[in-house]
């Protein structure tokens, strides 16, 4: 089957079989293997919307934990046109590995609604979040699945759904804030969690290029995608470091420039405008395709899965590719980069740092005590640098790619509470 057909659960279970090639292949193994080629649980709901109109509009939505045995599931919740439950079902099986790798006490869920966000008035949004949230309720809470944002959502949406739960949980007085992770600050949320997904891309790039004798600050950046991720990781790379941002892009098409952008007033563009299309900074309009072509030292896909496909990988000039977005690169295109020397820095590891401040968040609403940004920011790169550091290390001790190498380690670690706990009856 060609790479564009697969779809994004068979690309998961690809990248899982090829990890169970390099583990112990006896019977307790082999067993943990199959669990985990399965959702544990998978709700599917209709969501009746009544519009500003006065008509109903009926939204598919889902909410998937992929698998507990390492604690309560968690993962974000999607609102985009294409989302469905195969794509779902691989965003879950995705967190569930990059808990582990990061060495989270938690496995991997996901949420989605098939909806385009950005054609439905406030209103209709909170009444939409508001029913999901509700249809959803018995399957999340602070000790069993904890929801957070991703492509389309954002804090203030997260805060809606905190709100419901509260209305539902009163009676029960089981505390709501930590039923969900991303919030705004001011209703339990924590500093840099909004920036955190694009701050430990920027540790673990960093890490990479320092022990690779690589100058960071005079690399050529190219971001597909310029929303959460893409963004913050833009602002980091360009201010922290020197990096020169080059090229990014939106769903709209992307923009190239090879002095570099301004990204500060690029970000504020984007604030007014919607996109990043038509900035007055850029020399070049390119689409989504040419950006991932284009030339640069480093690619940071932020956007959406199989996005470099084996057609798109063949023509990457980039030296690095660090994968900000879930699920990106498939296969094929994983095979075709190797053969070239292109390195990729998987989603897995690479963008670990949204859940790893989500997972500060929760201890914070558990402990009713919130930390500085420095502390936060502090325990993120050491939770990054140290999750690279293992990747690296086996991806050298085995010969094999970072992607593989981070897929052993957290099969491992999966396996190992499967096997300790015994399969229930
Ligand atoms: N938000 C997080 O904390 C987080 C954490 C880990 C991984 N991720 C992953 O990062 C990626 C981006 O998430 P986000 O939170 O930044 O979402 P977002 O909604 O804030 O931004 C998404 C960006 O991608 C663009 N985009 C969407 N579809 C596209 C397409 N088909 N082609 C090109 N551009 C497209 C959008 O226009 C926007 O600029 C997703 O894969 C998500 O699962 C997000």
């Amino acid at each position: 089957m060609s790479d564009e057909k697969r779809s994004a659960w068979e690309m998961a279970i690809t990248q899982l079989e090829n990890a169970a090639k390099y583990l112990p292949k006896d019977k307790d193994w082999l067993n943990a293997i199959e669990y985990l080629k399965h959702c544990q649980r998978m709700l599917s709901v209709s969501l009746p919307i009544l519009m500003d109109d006065g008509n109903i509009r009926v939204f598919d939505g889902y909410r998937i934990q992929h698998c507990d045995v390492r604690g309560p599931t968690k993962g974000g919740v999607r609102y985009a046109p294409q989302v469905d439950l195969d794509e779902v079902k691989a965003l879950a099986f995705w967190m569930s590995m990059k808990c582990a790798v990061v060495n989270l006490p938690y496995g991997g869920a996901k949420g989605g609604i098939a909806v385009d966000p950005s054609r439905l008035s406030r209103n209709e949004l909170q009444r939409l979040t508001r029913r999901y949230t509700y249809a959803i309720s018995d399957m999340i809470g602070s000790l069993k699945d904890i929801p957070a944002p991703d492509v389309g959502t954002n804090a203030q949406i997260m805060a809606y759904m905190m709100d419901t739960y509260a209305m539902i949980a009163r009676n029960t007085g089981e505390p709501a804030h930590g039923v969900v992770t991303g919030k705004p600050v001011d209703v339990g949320g924590s500093l840099g969690r909004e920036a955190a997904t694009g701050t430990g891309l920027m540790y673990v790039i960093d890490a990479y290029c320092q022990r690779k004798g690589i100058d960071l600050d005079k690399q050529r950046i190219a971001i597909q995608g310029f929303g959460n991720v893409g963004s913050n990781c833009a602002l980091q790379l360009a201010g922290y470091h020197q990096c020169k941002v080059v090229a990014v892009s939106d769903i709209n098409g992307g923009i190239y420039s090879d002095d570099g952008f301004d990204v500060q007033a690029l970000e504020a563009h984007v604030d007014k405008t919607g996109s990043v299309v038509g900035f007055m900074g850029s020399k070049k309009r390119l689409t989504n395709k040419e950006l991932l072509a284009c030339d640069c030292d480093i690619l940071i896909p932020a956007a959406v899965e199989k996005q470099i496909t084996a057609d798109v990988a063949r023509l990457v000039k980039a030296r690095i590719v660090a994968e900000g977005a879930n699920g990106p690169t498939t296969p094929e295109a994983d095979g075709i980069l190797e053969e070239n020397g292109v390195v990729v820095i998987p989603d897995i590891l690479a963008n670990a740092g949204g859940v790893t401040v989500s997972y500060f968040e929760w201890i914070q609403d558990r402990d009713a005590y919130f930390w500085d940004l420095e502390r936060i920011n502090k325990e993120l790169r050491r939770v990054m640098v140290a999750a690279f550091e293992d990747v690296l290390r086996v991806a050298q001790e085995r010969d094999v790619t970072m992607r593989t190498a981070a897929y052993i380690i957290a099969v491992e670690r999966l396996a190992k509470a499967i096997i300790l706990r015994g399969i229930f009856p």
